[in-house]
């Protein structure tokens, strides 16, 4: 890995606390930094170098299992400084710009510089732009850029966003993170099904009756109302996580397993995938929000009750949608994908129902199931007949779980995978746009109302129009326990 200068903009925010701090920290214990390292925490407040340490190491005390007194919490420190940076304003780029440059000097590094992005999406554009004026990203060694969702609020503000991006930065350089591809899990779907000649044969219209994938959640919108209020489960979920996990789950076998060629397979999926009208879209897309109800036998209050909430919101905290990818592999398979928040269980997962044989005895579907959150597992249903039971015919589960202790957090791959220029896990420009593109007449048909808005308790498995959307079908969603 070339030695390197990691710039974080937004390292005093919620995002860096919780998850870059302490993943950069587990790098730096188990090796896995460049070295020589250059870490630059920048925000819009003022600190000193001090100040900024006791924070990454409040961070590690509280988001990480190990702690600021590990003997190796100092060395760690050591490659940390500190620069207060209003992103608006010019002279603050130049300050910036030195400190890197004497890091650079002072530790032997090379001018390959990492900038995260980790602040609010309508700073994006003017960073950029700054760093280009103030000649940081001219360098003898490569540049990247790191960014967090959301990627834009519709198909136009999302174009808008890359035509910015790209005057300052190639295709090749941006690392447009999607924290779901980096779940061990996730990156594990290509393994499972092109290094398994037993899956990868099933995996067609031929043998597979639907797909369904869920990202449920128990959380409700928490404190982030003011975000979630304009982005609804359909942005904040659904046109990026589950998108991708259609894509990486339903690509077909790529000529070569390099980024270009990955992201060319989940690009022809999106690609596939068939629109869905404005005017349809009531047919295809179940749109809820959460009421009260009980989770875990604690009572919880409904969306429009939260704080910050508009009391007459129609914001969607939950989304399902029946989607059809039309080729050679899928068509005919209907993808049945759902999220929400305050729903029965935290499960990310998908689980694929294969069609029945013409055996002459009632049996049920063979299920495969992927779990991806909170465990990663995989589960096989297969039928048997159960001598105990006078030859009656049973399901019974093949499971396995891997090893879960010492598996690498999503950020921990996320910022590795950037480091060594593998942008096999990021999103690339085409698959968002893509994304944008199919959820654009969706967004326009919640913001006109042209769906019905459904009432769920919190606590249940969403509204029943999901489930009257598969039932249409003769499906139902699965759930493997
Ligand atoms: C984030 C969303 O991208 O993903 C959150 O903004 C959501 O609303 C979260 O809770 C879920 O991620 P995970 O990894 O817990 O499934």
């Amino acid at each position: 890995m070339d030695c390197s200068t990691f710039v974080l903009f937004g390292a005093t925010g919620d995002l860096a606390k919780r998850k870059i701090i302490p993943a950069l920290f587990e790098l730096f214990l188990s090796q896995k930094l460049p070295t020589p390292f250059s870490i630059i925490g920048s925000s819009i407040i003022e600190y000193t170098d001090d100040v900024f340490h006791d924070h990454v190491k409040s961070s590690i005390d509280s988001f990480s299992h190990h702690s600021s007194s590990d003997p190796k919490m100092s060395d760690f420190l050591h490659l940390i400084r500190y620069c207060k940076v209003d992103v608006t304003k010019d002279l603050e780029y130049e300050r910036l710009y030195s400190l890197i440059k004497a890091q650079e000097t002072a530790l032997h590094i090379s001018e390959n510089r990492l900038f995260y992005l980790s602040v609010a999406p309508q700073f994006f554009g003017v960073i950029v732009k700054k760093l280009q004026e103030s000649k940081i990203v001219q360098t003898n060694g490569w540049k990247r850029l790191l960014i967090e969702k959301p990627f834009g609020h519709d198909v136009t503000s999302a174009r808008d966003l890359n035509e910015k991006l790209s005057r300052v930065f190639d295709e090749e350089e941006i690392y447009r993170i999607d924290h779901y591809l980096g779940k061990p899990m996730v990156q594990n779907l290509e393994t499972l099904e092109f290094a398994n000649p037993v899956l990868q044969t099933l995996w067609n219209n031929e043998y597979i009756a639907n797909v369904q994938i869920t990202a449920s959640e128990i959380v409700g919108v928490e404190k982030r109302a003011a975000y979630y209020e304009k982005a609804g489960a359909i942005r904040d979920m659904f046109q990026n996580h589950l998108l991708q996990l259609l894509m990486m789950f339903s690509m077909h076998f790529p000529n070569g397993f390099s980024a270009k060629n990955i992201r060319q397979e989940k690009r022809k999926v999106m690609e596939a995938v068939r629109p869905i009208k404005k005017e349809d879209v009531f047919k295809e897309v179940i749109r809820g929000q959460y009421g009260p109800g009980e989770i875990n036998g604690e009572q919880v209050i409904g969306y429009k009750k939260e704080p910050g909430v508009d009391p007459s919101s129609t914001n969607d905290t939950f989304i399902a949608a029946r989607l059809w990818i039309d080729d050679s592999l899928w068509k005919g398979v209907p993808f049945y994908i759902r999220t929400g928040k305050r729903m029965k269980e935290k499960s990310t997962r998908i689980v694929i129902e294969f069609k029945n044989t013409k055996y002459n005895k009632q049996t049920e579907p063979n299920l495969l199931e992927i779990g991806i959150n909170p465990e990663s597992e995989v589960s096989l249903q297969l039928n048997s007949r159960n001598p105990l039971k006078e030859g009656e015919i049973e399901p019974i589960h093949v499971d396995f779980t891997p090893e879960q202790r010492g598996i690498p957090e999503a950020y921990e791959n996320i910022l590795v995978d950037a480091l060594e220029g593998d942008a096999t896990f990021f999103a690339h420009w085409k698959e968002v746009e893509l994304s944008w593109q199919l959820v654009q007449p969706i967004l326009e048909a919640f913001e006109e109302n042209l769906v019905p808005l459904h009432d769920y308790s919190s606590g249940s498995y969403g509204p029943k129009a999901a489930h009257i959307l598969l039932e249409e079908d003769g499906f139902f969603w699965w759930s493997i326990d």
